[in-house]
């Protein structure tokens, strides 16, 4: 589904990525982990166009889309969530899903303001597409709701609920349970393992290493920038490498 080849990025002459190669399988969820600061995000936000490489390919159903832009790539079926929530606060919950199927929306300005009835047709279709992402998100009883009125781990739900609501064939999950509790930590690795069940392919960061051991397919682990190991949880769980790295992270942050 996806191929990284030597990818690399500094920031300032300094490397963020350091020649990062892996694959990413169809179907499956694979989760990048690492210590703080060991180039995840920015690894997402390369594959997603929102931050140009400086060097490597990245192979996305066999096209390189290492130097297309964020939109074009979107458009290919690549969507994604930020590391902190990118919601829009004066609108409701189904409006921001429905923003998540803009890709799809596909009029003109005026074709917009004038509202034939194809329009009307197209905007009830593309409501239900959303109130349907709602539902599998439980989240159909808020969806009149402003957001700005929801606990943090709606909020979360929400964003996932528009990552999926394009039916993007890939999905970039940065940290998607940040600052949930275990019990809806949980709820959303239910949520995330049903999407890899219908279909969708899943690359997610995430810290918490119970819920990533727990419905990741793969893990790849990055550290400074290199990626330093690959292999099934149960590998990565007793790799000398990453436990050192996730050992030098601490010492250092203390
Ligand atoms: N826009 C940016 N400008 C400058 N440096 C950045 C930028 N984004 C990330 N970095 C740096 O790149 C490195 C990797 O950051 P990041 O990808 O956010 O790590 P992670 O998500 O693994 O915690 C860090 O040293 C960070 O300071
Ligand atoms: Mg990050």
């Amino acid at each position: 589904m996806l191929e990284l080849q030597g990818v690399t990025k500094y920031f300032g002459g300094l490397p963020a990525l350091e020649d990062v190669s892996f694959t990413v399988p169809g179907g499956a969820i694979t989760a990048l982990i690492g210590p703080n600061g060991a180039g995840k995000s920015t690894l997402i936000n390369c594959i997603s166009g929102i931050v140009p490489g400086d060097r490597g390919s990245i192979f996305f159903q066999s096209r390189d889309i290492a130097a297309m832009e964020a939109h074009e790539i979107a458009h290919l079926g690549i969507s994604r969530t930020f590391q902190n929530l990118r919601i829009v606060p004066g609108l409701n919950v189904l409006d921001n899903v429905l923003c998540g199927l803009t890709v799809e929306a596909n009029t003109s300005f005026i074709r917009a303001m004038l509202r034939p009835p194809s329009i009307r047709q197209r905007e009830r279709y593309l409501r239900l597409k959303a109130l349907d992402m709602l539902d599998t998100f439980g989240m159909t009883a808020k969806a009149s709701l402003p957001m700005d009125s929801l606990p943090y781990g709606d909020k979360k739900r929400v964003e996932l609920a528009r990552a999926f609501v394009a039916l993007p064939e890939l999905v970039l999950l940065d940290e998607p349970v940040a600052g949930l509790n275990p019990e809806e930590t949980a709820e959303i690795g239910i949520l995330i393992r049903r999407m890899r069940n219908n279909g969708h392919t899943v690359l997610i960061v995430e810290h918490d290493m119970d819920l990533v051991m727990d419905i990741s397919d793969s893990v790849v682990v990055l550290d400074s920038g290199k990626c330093i190991a690959k292999g099934t949880p149960d590998e990565i769980r007793v790799n000398p490498l990453v436990l050192t790295a996730y050992l030098g992270s601490i010492g250092a942050a203390a």
